[in-house]
């Protein structure tokens, strides 16, 4: 297994360019089995997800060439050969269950394996099912499979979430889209993945209303066509290179970045000394002075502060002058990252969802273990801070969500290489 070596070596300066968001492109593309025409989405990101789902709808019966290096992905599911999406894919990926709704929706039928547990959480898919039950699914759970069936089609109803579900309110408002009659959403997600999937489905013919709120209403209509369609920037790729100048000094400014994207974590940033400038290109990052204040940290579902960036938050808390309190809302064992963290010298104390960061002067490099995705990411931020080596093993959770990484770092100044396992 490969491992990434990083050696902490100063300020940081030049431009890093933001791709598009997987968890955008992971959910639009599913959205191609809903039509018999092609689908193509332009600024996808290179990822290894990206590439589990494209097995997942080529083992449906889907065609996806990835095209200009992998920047654009032209789909096309005239006809679906399965309908089953299989437990060794599945498990690879949990968002594989986005297949779901819209196989049902479009055909009828659909078995797909539960995703089983994750490193951060058991993260169920009731929702996912409730919600598909509201517009008429029958759903039978056997074999570790989902049996779902909607004989004369999904008609549409009202889905009352108990919470919000990023997934969830994909998986509904997809299969809505071909639903006989009205489906309202109600608690729905407002993440900017939500909005760009709500854009994407419009531009297929769907009549959706309420992206972006609480509420979502879908008139079904009988049919979707082809559309092209940009999948939107990856606001957590960019509020992690966001930390880059701010645990390490220097400016760099993130190609593609937009305020809207990350109020949220912006305003946190802002409190600990930060300075964020919009410039036309994107968003210039550097620190307002020496020293990063603590801040207090509570995760919430979009417009509040990302999940996704809780742990790379925490890398930067580790060195700030004070006391921070972090608070994990979402995910019930999302802090794997602060005993790799405290291996580096940080001082954190984790009683159940909180994590309380003393800030010390400076981390020292050591050999570390990447747990997940955004994790993985976290340990690279505080090396780059730290004194010394650090080495990450276990980097293949990184490639799930960073594209190039080592690329984009060493392009700022960062001292950093990929080494290969034995
Ligand atoms: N939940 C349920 N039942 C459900 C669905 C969710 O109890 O049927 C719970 C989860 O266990 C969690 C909470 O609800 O405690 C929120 O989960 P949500 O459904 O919103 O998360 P998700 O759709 O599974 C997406 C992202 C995650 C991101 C979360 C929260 C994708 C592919 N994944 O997951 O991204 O953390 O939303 O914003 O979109 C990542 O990229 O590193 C990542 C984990």
């Amino acid at each position: 297994m490969d491992s990434i070596i990083v050696t902490g070596n100063g300020p940081l300066s030049g431009q890093i360019p933001i791709a598009g968001a997987k968890n955008a492109c992971l959910t639009l593309m599913p959205a191609t089995l809903l039509s018999d025409e092609p689908l193509t989405l332009t600024n996808a990101p290179r990822l290894s997800d990206i590439r589990t789902m494209t097995a997942l709808l080529a083992s449906l019966g889907a065609e996806v060439s990835s095209l200009q290096d992998g920047k654009v992905l032209a789909m096309s599911s005239h006809d679906l050969t399965s309908h089953k999406a299989d437990y060794d894919i599945v498990r690879k990926m949990r968002a594989s269950i986005l297949v779901l709704g819209p196989m049902l929706a479009r055909d009828g039928q659909a078995v797909v394996s539960l995703p089983g547990g994750c490193a951060i959480g058991a993260r169920p898919v009731d929702l996912h099912l409730r919600a598909l039950e509201a517009l008429g699914a029958e759903l039978d759970l056997r074999d570790g499979y989902v049996h779902a069936k909607a004989p004369g089609g999904l008609k549409g109803g009202v889905i009352e979430f108990p919470f919000v579900s990023v997934g969830a309110t994909e998986n509904a408002l997809m299969a809505a889209t071909l639903a006989k009659g009205t489906t309202v959403i109600r608690s729905a997600a407002k993440e900017p993945e939500i909005v760009d999937l709500a854009l994407c489905l419009r531009k297929m013919g769907a009549q959706i209303e309420g992206e972006g709120t609480d509420t979502i209403t879908v008139q079904g209509v009988d049919r979707l066509h082809g559309a092209t369609h940009p999948v939107v920037t990856d606001r957590i790729e960019l509020g992690t290179y966001m930390l880059d100048p701010s645990i390490c000094g220097g400016e760099v400014e993130l190609l593609g970045g937009k305020r809207d994207l990350v109020g949220a974590f912006c305003n946190k940033l802002d409190e600990a000394g930060i300075e964020v400038t919009e410039t036309g290109r994107g968003l210039s990052v550097k620190r307002r002075e020496d020293h990063i204040k603590a801040v207090d940290v509570t995760t919430e579902p979009f417009p509040g502060f990302p999940t996704d960036l809780q742990a790379q938050m925490m890398a930067l808390l580790a060195t700030a002058d004070g006391v921070s309190v972090l608070e994990e809302k979402i995910f019930e064992n999302r802090f794997m990252h602060a005993p790799e963290l405290m291996r580096m010298g940080a001082k954190i104390d984790v009683h159940g969802g909180t994590a309380t960061v003393t800030g010390v002067d400076r981390l020292k490099g050591a050999p570390v273990m990447a747990t997940d995705l955004r994790a993985s990411v976290s340990l690279i931020l505080a090396g780059l801070a730290a004194e010394g080596a650090t080495t990450v093993s276990r980097v293949y959770h990184l490639d799930r969500g960073y594209e190039h990484v080592v690329r984009k770092l060493q392009g700022v100044g960062a001292l950093i290489e990929r080494v290969p396992g034995a």
